[in-house]
C-alpha cells in the first residue's frame, strides 16, 4: 500500500450542531475571476478566492497560457494578458477532476491561435465533452477528442483554436452554464456578437462578471421567456477588485446538517444566495426547514447573506422539475435530507445528474441502500421512502460507501453519517479537496 492509497473515514452519530461559521469562497465565481482577471489588461485582486484543487487547476493552466497569478496572505493578484494575449501552453493543462476548468478553458482556447491538449483524472475523462466541442467548432475551433466505445467525445483532446473565430448564433440544447459559459468566453476575442439562446436559465454568474469587467453584454428575455445573451467582441476587459462570497453549494452540505441532526443551530455567515444557485434553500423550506437568511447584502453585483438554520422536521414532497437548474449540484445532499424526512419524496428530470463527477443516481442509490433506505431509482430521478427522523441503520454489514471520485456524494454520505445508529465509512474523503478544503475540521467544529 502506498502512502497515496485512501483510506476510509468514519463519520460518528452525532450530538447538536452549533456555532458561526463560514465555508471556502465559491467554485464557479472563483474560476471566472481567475479567468477574467487574466483576460483583463493589468492588475486584478481576488479575495476569498476557492483554494480547492479545481480552481488551483484553472490558475495553473492560466500561468501556463500566460497570466502571472501570486498569492499573499489571503490575497490573489492575477497580472492580465489582455484578450487575446493567451500564449500557446508548453505541455498538455492537467484539469484533474474539474469540468468547470475544462469547459470554460476550452472556449478561452478556441478564439486564440494556439493548441493546447487538456487532460484530466479518471472522472473527468468520463465526461461528456461534444456539448462544448460542438458550439466551439462551429466559430472555426478544430478539436480532436477521444471517442469512446459508445461514441461520446471525452477527454483528452486538443483544441486548435482560431483567431479570429466565427461569432456564434446558439441555441443551447442542454442546460449548462458550463457551456454558456465557454462560448461566452470564446466569443470575448471573436469580432462581432456571439449570441446564446439559453430556454432554461442556468447560473449567471458569467454574465455578471463579464458587465463588472467592462464587457459590452446585453441580456433579455424573449416572447417564449427564453434567455438571449449578446456580447460584443473583440472585447476590452479593464482589471477588477473581487470579492467572492461563500459557495452555496458548500453551505448546503452543513444547512442539512442542521436540519437532520436533532438540537442543532447554527448561523453559516457570508454565503452567496444567487436565485440562480439557491433552489436546494427553497426546496428544503417546502419540506418544513427553518432556514433564514439574515442581513442580505450585494457584494461585487452577487446577493450575498447569512443563513440561519435549526433542526426541522422534515417532509417529503415532489420536487419540481423545473427547479432542478438552480440546485444541480444539491441533489446528493437532497437525497439524505429525504432519507430522513416523513414520507416520500419524489424527483424527476434530472439526467444530467448521471454525467456528473459520478452517476450521482447510482451511486446516491447504491449508498443509500446500504443504510436501509427504501428508495426506486428511475432513469431521471429517485424517490426516496423517508425514515421520519429515525436514524440510519448502516444496512447488515457494515456499510462502506463509495466514492467514485466524486466530492458531493462524499461529503453527502458524511453529513448522512452523523443521523447513522453507530456511524459510517466512506472509501475515500480526499475528492473534498477539489471544492471544500476543511469540509472535516469545520463539520468537527459545528459538532464540538
Ligand atoms: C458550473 C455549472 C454546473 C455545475 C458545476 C459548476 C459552472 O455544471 O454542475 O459544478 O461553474 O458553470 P453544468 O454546466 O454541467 O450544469
Amino acid at each position: 500500500m502506498t502512502s497515496n492509497t485512501p483510506q476510509p473515514v468514519t463519520f460518528k452519530p452525532s450530538g447538536p450542531l452549533s456555532g458561526k461559521i463560514s465555508v471556502p469562497g465559491d467554485k464557479s465565481i472563483s474560476h471566472r475571476a481567475l479567468i477574467l482577471s487574466t483576460l483583463a489588461i493589468g492588475k486584478s485582486r481576488i479575495t476569498g478566492l476557492l483554494e480547492g484543487e479545481d480552481v488551483l487547476a484553472t490558475a495553473d493552466a492560466l500561468r501556463a497560457m500566460g497570466a502571472r497569478i501570486e498569492k499573499k496572505d489571503d490575497v490573489w493578484t492575477v497580472h492580465g494578458v489582455g484578450v487575446g494575449g493567451l500564449i500557446q501552453p508548453e505541455n498538455a493543462l492537467d484539469m484533474g477532476n474539474s469540468g468547470t476548468s475544462a469547459r470554460l478553458l476550452m472556449g478561452l482556447v478556441a478564439s486564440h491561435g494556439i493548441t493546447t491538449t487538456f487532460t484530466g483524472d479518471a472522472s473527468l475523462s468520463k465526461r461528456p465533452m461534444g456539448r462544448v466541442i460542438e458550439p466551439l467548432s462551429r466559430m472555426g475551433a478544430d478539436i480532436q477528442a477521444r471517442e469512446t466505445s459508445d461514441h461520446k467525445a471525452c477527454m483528452p483532446l486538443t483544441v486548435r483554436g482560431i483567431c479570429p473565430a466565427i461569432p456564434l448564433e446558439y441555441r443551447l440544447p442542454v442546460a449548462s452554464a458550463q457551456v454558456k459559459s465557454a462560448i461566452l468566453l470564446a466569443g470575448l476575442n471573436t469580432p462581432g456578437i456571439t449570441r446564446i439562446i439559453e430556454p432554461v436559465l442556468t447560473r449567471d454568474h458569467s454574465e455578471t462578471m463579464l458587465r463588472g469587467f467592462g464587457a459590452d453584454i446585453q441580456v433579455e428575455t424573449d416572447a417564449d421567456d427564453c434567455r438571449i445573451i449578446s456580447l460584443t467582441g473583440e472585447a476590452e476587459l479593464k482589471p477588477q477588485k473581487i470579492k467572492v462570497p461563500g459557495d452555496p453549494s458548500s453551505a448546503a452540505f452543513m444547512v442539512v446538517a442542521a436540519l437532520i441532526v436533532p438540537g442543532s443551530d447554527i448561523v453559516i455567515e457570508n454565503v452567496g444566495i444567487n436565485p440562480t444557485r439557491t433552489g436546494l434553500f427553497d426546496v428544503l423550506r417546502d419540506m418544513g426547514g427553518d432556514i433564514r437568511f439574515a442581513k442580505k447584502r450585494t457584494v461585487g453585483g452577487e446577493p450575498v447573506a447569512d443563513i440561519h438554520v435549526r433542526h426541522s422536521a422534515l417532509t417529503g414532497i415532489d420536487v419540481p422539475a423545473k427547479i432542478a437548474p438552480s440546485m444541480i449540484d444539491e441533489f446528493p445532499i437532497l437525497f439524505i435530507a429525504a432519507a430522513m424526512a416523513n414520507g416520500q419524496t419524489i424527483t424527476s428530470g434530472l439526467h444530467e445528474l448521471r454525467v456528473k463527477e459520478s452517476d450521482r443516481l447510482s451511486q446516491m442509490a447504491k449508498g443509500l441502500e446500504l443504510l436501509g433506505v427504501k428508495l426506486t431509482e428511475k432513469e431521471d430521478g429517485l424517490t426516496i421512502e423517508g425514515s421520519g427522523g429515525k436514524t440510519l441503520s448502516g444496512g447488515k454489514a457494515k456499510a462502506m460507501i463509495e466514492t467514485a471520485l466524486d466530492h458531493r456524494i462524499a461529503m453527502s454520505f458524511a453529513i448522512a453519517g452523523l443521523v447513522t445508529k453507530s456511524g459510517l465509512a466512506i472509501d475515500d474523503i480526499t475528492p473534498t479537496q477539489t471544492s471544500f478544503p476543511g469540509f472535516e475540521n469545520l463539520l468537527a467544529t459545528l459538532a464540538s
